[in-house]
């Protein structure tokens, strides 16, 4: 694999310094540590991309040192104002969205964003969107060089709610293997796909991931779909379709991560309705390695240090003194004689 010298020999000096300074460990009887190639989280709860404001909107409610990790907003190279508005709405057991990619953009991000997010001890996954190949090399190689606060990089491949660089033009396996060669070639960081069923067979295409250097999943963005106002006879979104979140897509998810995990030796970053400790719980049993809280944030603002407190308590209770012993622990069913 290819890669930048500078960026090789930078990245070997940092890895120490990340695995000292990345986070103090949680405090409590149960150890939750969690690590991922050289990015060690205190715990393994996280927030899903683009439900958790995109610098200090939920630090009223959460401090963010208390999590395993932040995930940002998906942030492009230019600004992007995103969809014409409706662009969310509630469903039965969940939300749709269609807020395209809405962010200030990669320069906003270094002057404003990464400032705050250096005063916090908190390992930050920038997650990144390119309308090209190239724009993703862009994204990746400048933030590299921010690697005191960038972490970890999350390819955003699968957003159904945008044109150009959406997971309409991923499902083209060519598009999707270039872009992530050509990050990985950028970067010695943790490098992190983040993917959807939209794409095609996600477990096929999570093996050819894995077989070209990508580090970890993120498994699953949104499933695309819609909602009809009866009376006007016209999507309730101004974009007509969005992607659909929340408990109605957790069964979706939970089997994509436990076939993802059974199959591969790849960390996984897990989202989809992720509402309460107990589906937390759930796929942390199948093998996921940090689990992602979206749309709750919004239910719940304090939903992501609820969940974490759940787990601490479930791991309490059931005499488990370390994460790792229940992580990944699922049993096969016998099948009944
Ligand atoms: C309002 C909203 C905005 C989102 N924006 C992004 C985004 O910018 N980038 C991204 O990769 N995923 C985005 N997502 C997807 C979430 O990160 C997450 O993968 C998905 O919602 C499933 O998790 P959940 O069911 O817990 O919400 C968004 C989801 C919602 C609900």
């Amino acid at each position: 694999m290819k890669m930048n010298k500078n960026v090789r020999k930078q990245g070997k000096k940092q890895i120490k310094t990340n695995l000292m300074r990345c986070c103090r460990p949680d405090s409590g009887s149960v150890d939750l540590t969690t690590r991922i190639k050289d990015v060690v989280f205190r715990n393994p709860l996280t927030v899903a991309s683009g439900t958790f404001g995109t610098k200090d909107e939920y630090a009223p409610f959460v401090d963010i040192e208390r999590l395993g990790a932040v995930i940002t907003k998906t942030i492009t190279v230019k600004p992007r104002r995103g969809n014409p508005m409706p662009r969310i709405c509630e469903a039965a057991a969940g939300m749709l969205n269609a807020i395209g990619l809405q962010n200030k953009g990669l320069q906003d991000f270094i002057e404003d964003k990464i400032p705050y997010f250096e005063k916090k001890d908190v390992p930050l996954i920038v997650n990144i969107a390119g309308e090209s190949t190239d724009e993703f090399r862009m994204l990746v190689s400048t933030l590299t060089k921010y690697r005191h606060v960038v972490k970890a990089i999350e390819l955003n491949l699968s957003c159904p709610n945008v044109e150009k660089g959406g997971v309409s033009a991923m499902r083209k396996r060519d598009v999707i293997l270039d872009i992530v060669r050509t990050a990985r070639s950028e970067t010695d960081l943790l490098l992190i796909a983040k993917l959807s069923p939209e794409l095609g067979d996600l477990i096929e295409i999570a093996g050819e991931l894995v077989s070209i250097g990508i580090d970890a999943l993120s498994l699953i963005n949104t499933l695309k779909g819609m909602a009809v106002d009866v009376r006007k006879r016209c999507s309730k979104m101004a974009k007509i379709t969005g992607g659909l979140s929340g408990p109605a897509i957790k069964p979706v998810a939970l089997r994509y991560v436990y076939e993802v995990k059974k199959k591969y030796k790849i960390p996984v970053i897990a989202s989809g309705g992720i509402m309460t400790a107990i589906d937390a719980l759930e796929f942390l049993v199948v093998g996921a390695d940090l689990v992602a809280v979206g749309t709750a944030n919004f239910v719940q603002p304090t939903a992501t240090l609820d969940i974490l407190d759940g787990i601490k308590e479930f791991c309490v209770q059931n005499h488990i003194a370390c994460l790792d012993d229940l992580r990944g622990s699922f049993k096969e069913n016998r099948p009944a004689t």
